[in-house]
Order: structure tokens, then sequence, then C-alpha cells
């Protein structure tokens, strides 16, 4: 795969990707291992909506991440694990090794059932068997359905029983900075209400007690020591099933996006060299968790995919103190690195002192992901991290769209802080009015959709045609619907401004507000609520909580408590309310809908200015609300 090498190369590039994307990305395809070659590039149709791309083509995506790097490469590390714990040795897992292994899982799994097509759910933490596990599923054609694991029993039995994962592979626990959290545990009662599982293997990690169930759980250990280091790759169709990844809804349950193996494998590649210009000998480090899809895609496919070396962090930026991160890239000598604007806001709080300790000169290029930045971080970033010397890659894209859409290409694209830039080549971003019709010209500010369809898209929601179509295909007929307000400025430099839906982002984390809520009112003493967002320093977004209990509240910091700890019961502690304010009703209209847009403007702190309000049933209400507001 060649490197776009200048902003003229970049406009051919794009010109030759909107003008004949088939050939385009058939030309990017030709850099992969086929078993086959595909009879057609694309087939697609928006209003179905169905998208097929490489029609025919056959192939296994581990083949192209391990096999055939091996002739040249089976000594390079492929992976480079570093520990929660700074004491604790780190890993060098070389190509070589991760082909035996991948194989062993893939051998281990068959010799438990599992059979091409059936899912396997993962809840592991950051640990080498994470990847094994993954790249082992995709090795027997099996759908892996990774679930981040600080997600509660209740969400991993959703997941689980949405897909009807037959096998779960977990750990005995996970180490999170000082903590340890025990995993088998929360499975343990996850799977008292997922009976699609017949086996659960669990890796040791944190070596705490736990209990096995005799003929359900397995130790991973046991299991693999005889596993073949040998596993022939099934053969796969471009179009069939490599991931499902749930991500949440504005309504309802989460949504199970579908990846296939072909065009994710050739849209993750191209995006990982192309966006970060990486080069032979690189070693990269995206800070995610591989229970997001930034894990998946640029953790382990695209690295894996071209050859490169990966960092995988099994800790947290603040342990043992917030120099973490820099004591990693001095250590290791990272030459790329991709994190979250959270957590640079987080670390630019701490005392410099903890950036100025390490040498940070390996460092080329700078990454972020996850939600809009703002001009401080990016400064910050660009100043003390980057020292003025590394170009930063805004990196915008979804779950949804499974690779990098609109970004900067590393040391091409001039750089304009919190903008994601220009769209990749294959990537035609319109963005709609509020007339519902494409907006021409620069300067223009109005909702992010996609007209054309790229390899990586999701297919569908998992077992939900209906709910994809009308979720990202229906409010604008024809086109993909990214659920970001956007602006294109004077030089069609795309900013995201953030989500228009009832989503917020809480740490660079999705989140469903109806989800929060419903968790919410799950509490007996919770009558109705209702969750919007408010800016936080660091999270980026907080969630709030407007909650009507059935009896007046004495004792108000208790019932906080309770709710958040409820919260963190069902979905897990990342949902926790941030601020809960006790009301006695919520704005609602004569029709019974709750007037959101009131309380996003009385938990931003703006109370001056809620717009019209005489369509609300009960007016007075927004003057307690006001006047309590935390
Ligand atoms: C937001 C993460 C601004 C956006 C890869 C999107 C961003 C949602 C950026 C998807 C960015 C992601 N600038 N906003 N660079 N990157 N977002 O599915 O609102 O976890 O719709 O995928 O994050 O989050 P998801």
């Amino acid at each position: 795969m060649k490197l776009i090498t200048d902003n003229k190369e970049y406009a051919d590039e794009y010109l030759k990707s909107t003008t004949n994307p088939e050939s385009f990305w058939a030309e990017q395809a030709n850099d992969f291992v086929w078993r086959k070659k595909w009879a057609a590039v694309l087939q697609w149709d928006f209003n179905t909506p169905e998208v097929k791309w490489f029609l025919g083509g056959k192939l296994n995506i581990t083949e192209n991440c391990i096999d055939r790097h091996l002739p040249t490469r089976a000594n390079q590390t492929a992976i480079l694990w570093e520990s929660n714990d700074p004491v604790e040795t780190s890993k060098k897992i070389t190509y070589q090794q991760l082909y035996e292994q991948v194989c062993k899982v893939g051998n281990m799994l068959k010799a438990n059932g599992v059979k091409k097509g059936d899912r396997v759910c993962i809840y592991m933490p950051m640990i080498p068997e994470t990847a094994y596990a993954i790249l082992g599923c995709a090795r027997i054609g099996a759908v892996h359905s990774v679930v981040f694991a600080g997600f509660s029993s209740g969400s991993v039995a959703d997941r689980i029983n949405d897909s009807g994962c037959k096998v779960l592979l977990t750990s005995d626990g996970a180490f999170r900075g000082d903590k340890s959290i025990n995993l088998k545990s929360i499975v343990d009662e996850a799977l008292l209400k997922s009976p699609s599982v017949e086996k659960c293997i669990v890796v040791e990690r944190t070596k705490v007690a736990i209990n096995m169930q005799t003929g359900r759980d397995a130790w991973w250990h046991t299991e693999m020591q005889n596993a073949p280091t040998v596993c022939e790759a099934e053969e796969m169709d471009a179009e069939d099933l490599l991931f499902i990844l749930y991500t949440s809804g504005s309504t309802g349950k989460p949504k199970g996006m579908v990846h296939t193996c072909g065009g994710y494998m050739v849209y993750v590649g191209y995006t990982f060299k192309t966006v970060f210009q990486y080069k032979e000998g690189q070693l990269y480090w995206c800070t995610a968790d591989v229970g997001w899809v930034t894990g998946h895609s640029y953790i382990l496919y695209g690295p894996l995919l071209n050859g490169g070396t990966s960092l995988m962090f099994e800790g947290v930026p603040s342990w043992p103190d917030m120099g973490r991160f820099w004591q990693v890239i001095e250590k290791h000598k990272v030459n790329i690195f991709y994190t979250a604007p959270t957590a640079i806001r987080s670390l630019e709080k701490a005392p410099i002192s903890f950036v100025e300790k390490y040498n940070l000169s390996s460092l080329q290029v700078l990454g972020t992901v996850g939600e809009p930045i703002n001009e401080e971080a990016w400064q910050w970033y660009n100043k003390n991290i980057g020292k003025h010397n590394c170009p930063i890659v805004d990196t915008w894209w979804q779950t949804e769209t499974g690779g990098i859409m609109i970004s900067p290409i590393a040391g091409i694209t001039k750089t304009k802080p919190s903008f994601a830039t220009l769209p990749l080549p294959g990537v035609q971003p319109a963005v709609m009015g509020e007339n519902g019709k494409e907006m021409e010209g620069n300067n223009i500010e109005g909702r992010l959709t996609i007209k054309f369809p790229w390899p990586s898209m999701a297919r569908t929601i998992y077992g939900d045609h209906q709910r994809f179509k009308e979720t990202y295909f229906s409010t604008f007929p024809g086109k993909y619907f990214t659920g970001d307000g956007c602006k294109r400025d004077e030089d069609g430099y795309y900013r995201i401004t953030g989500r228009v839906d009832d989503i917020i982002i809480v740490s660079g984390h999705n989140m469903g507000t109806a989800e929060v809520e419903s968790a919410i009112d799950e509490h007996s003493a919770v009558c109705e609520s209702a969750v919007v967002g408010y800016p936080h320093d660091i999270k980026g977004q907080g969630i709030y909580a407007f909650v009507v209990t059935y009896e007046p509240v004495h004792e108000e910091t208790h019932l906080r408590n309770e709710i958040k700890e409820v919260v963190s019961k069902i979905i897990g502690p990342i949902a926790k309310p941030d601020k809960i304010q006790f009301v006695s009703g919520l704005p609602k209209t004569r029709s019974g809908k709750i007037m959101r847009r009131i309380l996003r403007k009385i938990a931003e702190g703006d109370t001056t200015n809620l717009g019209d309000i005489t369509t609300l049933l009960d007016p007075t209400v927004v003057d307690e609300i006001k006047s309590g507001a935390l």
C-alpha cells in the first residue's frame, strides 16, 4: 500500500475515490491476500438499506494479520504488552508467537463445539489472551462479540442474549490501577440469565478465588495446554460476519453493530496506514480498551494488517501516578500515540512535572478519538507532549463506521485545533440543513451524513434490520445519518460539534439517556426521571439526572448514593450520574413528551434563555427546577 505523500496526492486520491470508487477500493483491496478474488466490488442501496463489498471474495482476516507476515516478520514484535503494574515485566509477543497462540485458541474453541458463524462473547481485560481470543474467533470464522469489562452483569447478560453467544471467554479478575475487579463473579451472575452459553473459559490473571461450575466452566490454561499450534484458517466470504459490537442507542437497548470480513479488513488496513502514516519499524500505541471499536480497529486489526507493532496497555493513566502514560512512552520509545480527549484533559490538570520527568522525543505522531477535543486540550497536547513537533490527527468516526472517516493525514493535512479536517479518500460527507436538504458550499452548519458507502460500514444491527434502517437511513432518506452535528468552515474543514440525538458522550463512552433513565427508574423510590448531558471539564459531558420520587425526599445524599449504586449495578460504573436533582415534576408537553431542550439548558447553567415554554402542561415546574439547579 503506498503512502499519500503530499496534499496534491491527497486531492488526486480523493478525486479518484469519488469519481470511481470501485476501482479505487479494488486497488486498496489488492494489497491483501484473498483466497479467491471478488466478482464485483460493490452493490448498494441506502433505502433498503443493503451494502455489500467485494462480493464473492474469499479470505480470512487472520491470514492477513498474521500468516502473510511470517516469512519476513516471524521474530518481529506484533504486540508489546505493558502491565497495569510498572513492576511487572512487559511482554513481547512476536508474529510467530501470535500465530501459535491464535491457532491454539482456534483449536480450543473448536474442541468446545464452536463452529463458523457461532457467536462468542469476550469479557476480558487488556491482557494478551484477549488479543488471542479475538483473533482466534476470526481464525475459525466464529463471530466475536467483545463486551467492555467495565459493564455490569445485567449488561453482559443482555448482550450475550441478544446475539445468542455459545461460549464466553473471561478472566478471574482484572487489574485497573490500584483496584482489582472480580470479573468472574460478575460473569457468574450474568450466566444465570444467559442460557445460550454452554461453556465459560477463564484466564487466570489476578489469582483471586473464584467459583468454577463443573461442566460449564474451565480454565484457559488447561484448555489451551494440548491445543495444537496449527489451525487452518476458515475460508470466509467477504460478507460473512466478523464481529458484533454493541453501542448505545438514543432509545431502547444497545445496538449490536454487525461488521463483515472483507470490507472491514480493507478499510481498517488502509486507514491505519494512511492516517498515521505508519512506517516500518515504528512502535504505535493506542490507549483505548479492546472493548470499544477503537481497540478492535486500531489496537488489533489495523496495526496487524500492516505488519506493525502495537502496544497494548493494561493499566490506567493515573496510576501509580499521573505520569504513567509518559513513563510508558519513554520506556518503550513510542512513536505514534493515540488517545482520548478526556485522558488529555485529566492529565493536563496534573502538575506539568509529571510530563517533564520523561523523555518523549521518540514521538512522531499524536492522535485523538472519541469526542470533540476542545482547543485548550489540543494546544496543551501539541505543546507539552508533541513539543510542537508532532502532527495531531483528530480522528472522527464511530462504532458504526468501523474505521476513521474524517481526519487529517499525519504530517500532510494542515491541522486546525478542534477540527477533524477533511474526509479520507472514499468518504463522501454531506451536511444537511433544517429543511432536510444537503447544504452546498462552505461556512455552513448542519447535520453530518455520508452519502456513499465505504467498505467498513456496519451492515445491520444484529437481529433488527428494521431498527438499522430507522436509526441511520430514515432521517435523511438515501443517506447514512451519523447522529452528529458539524460545521464546515471556509477551508472545507469539518468540525464535529457533538451528538444531536439523545446520546451523550461521557469520557469518550457513548451513553443512551434512555438507558440511564430506565436504570434510575429501577430504584423503588423513583417515579420517573430525565437524563441530559452537560459540559464537564474532564469528561467532556457529565450525566445530569432530574428525578421525581413518589415521596418527598428527606435524606438527599443518601438517596443519591443509592441511585448511583443502582445505575452502576444495572449498566456499569461509567453510567453513574454526576448530578442528581430531585424535582416534583418534569417539564412535559400536553402530549406527555418531556421537553429535554429545557432540561439541557438548565443543566448547562443557562436559565435565562429557555425559549418558548408555553406549550408545557405545567409551566410552573420550570421555575422550581431552575431554582433547584445543581
Ligand atoms: C464522537 C468512537 C468529535 C461522535 C470511535 C461519534 C467524535 C461518537 C470524534 C462515536 C472526534 C468520535 N471529534 N467527536 N474526533 N470521534 N466522536 O461509537 O459523536 O464510541 O458519533 O466510536 O463519538 O463514538 P463510538
